[in-house]
């Protein structure tokens, strides 16, 4: 058995893989899974496409196969890491001993041999170690991180742009090669994009919501102009929801290229923010990582 939540990122997209900063949080939408051994791996799930990222943490982790059934609410394609949730559900059920971290990077290094994208930790980390309450501001270049707390009138929407895909369908890997390569304009985005996450999180600790929202705005020009990783419709879909009943800011999330928008709504404004965006929204609160749980549950909590 085990359990995982999925993420939203409230600031800090395409820098993770570079060893910048990220401000992520787990989410109140889980994977869930339990297994048996068996001849080979297999995947009982609603949703395809679960068996190569079950077995490559279950073979990283070095478990026998197993016939693994999986349940969640963590919508798929939507920009919320539904994979990382199911990965990290994988790995707490088979090695609840590990300290996050390792768990984190084993689910990492699954899902390079999995899919061949070659993402970064944030998402896996937030999915292990994240904290209801609080944001993780997570260097991704030490592990090292610190909680941040998220406040409690504040919603994460992540409202649905429709444009489903799966990362290794992107130029994920590619956008990713450019910045390392030092492309002028995707550097330019990753140097102002860690510059922001710092600025944010300083904004989140004075609970300045005003100057949080500019912040995500900013975000999703340079992911839209200088990381070119938005579409049409997701930037109408901002536009839309910047002018919004109630939302101090919004970019899109995650590796883009559709998915979805992330907007910070005030918690009062939830039913005039989902009228006025006119799509599906999904409202986040923060949640407990796996290895967060785990942790809390021998401590008797
Ligand atoms: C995906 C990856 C992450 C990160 C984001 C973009 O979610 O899994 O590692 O690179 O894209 O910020």
């Amino acid at each position: 058995m085990g359990r995982a939540p999925g993420r939203v990122n409230l600031i800090g997209e395409h820098v993770d893989y570079l060893g910048g900063v990220v401000l992520p949080a787990a989410i109140d939408r889980f994977t869930q899974v339990s297994g048996h051994r068996a001849d080979k791996w297999s995947v009982a799930s609603d949703v395809e496409g679960g068996l190569p990222y079950v077995q490559a943490v279950g073979e990283e982790l070095g478990a026998p196969p197993q016939a693994v059934r999986v349940s969640s609410d963590v919508p798929p394609g939507a920009g919320v890491s539904s994979s990382a949730a199911l990965l990290m559900a994988v790995a707490a059920g088979i090695r609840p001993d590990l300290a996050g971290r390792e768990a984190a990077l084993a689910c990492q290094r699954a899902e390079h041999k999995a899919t061949g994208v070659h993402v970064g930790v944030m998402d896996q980390f937030a999915a292990a170690l994240g904290r209801r309450g609080h944001a993780l501001l997570l260097d991704c270049a030490t592990l090292e991180y610190e909680l941040v707390p998220f406040p409690e009138e504040l919603l994460m929407a992540v409202v649905d742009s429709g444009e489903r895909r799966t990362l290794a369908a992107t130029p994920y890997n590619r956008r990713r090669q450019e910045a390392e390569t030092g492309d002028p304009r995707r550097r330019r985005h990753v140097d102002s994009e860690i510059a922001r996450v710092h600025a944010f999180a300083a904004a989140l600790r004075e609970r300045d919501f005003e100057r949080m929202g500019r912040l995500l705005n900013d975000s999703h020009r340079s992911l839209r102009d200088d990381f070119e990783v938005s579409t049409a419709t997701v930037d109408v879909l901002v536009e839309r929801a910047c002018h919004a009943d109630g939302c101090y800011g919004a970019r899109i999330m995650g590796a883009g290229f559709g998915g979805s928008v992330l907007a910070l709504v005030e918690r009062e404004c939830s039913a005039a923010f989902a009228a006025s965006v006119a799509r599906p929204v999904l409202y986040c609160q923060t949640a407990d990582g796996a290895y967060t749980a785990l942790a809390g549950r021998a401590a008797g909590e």
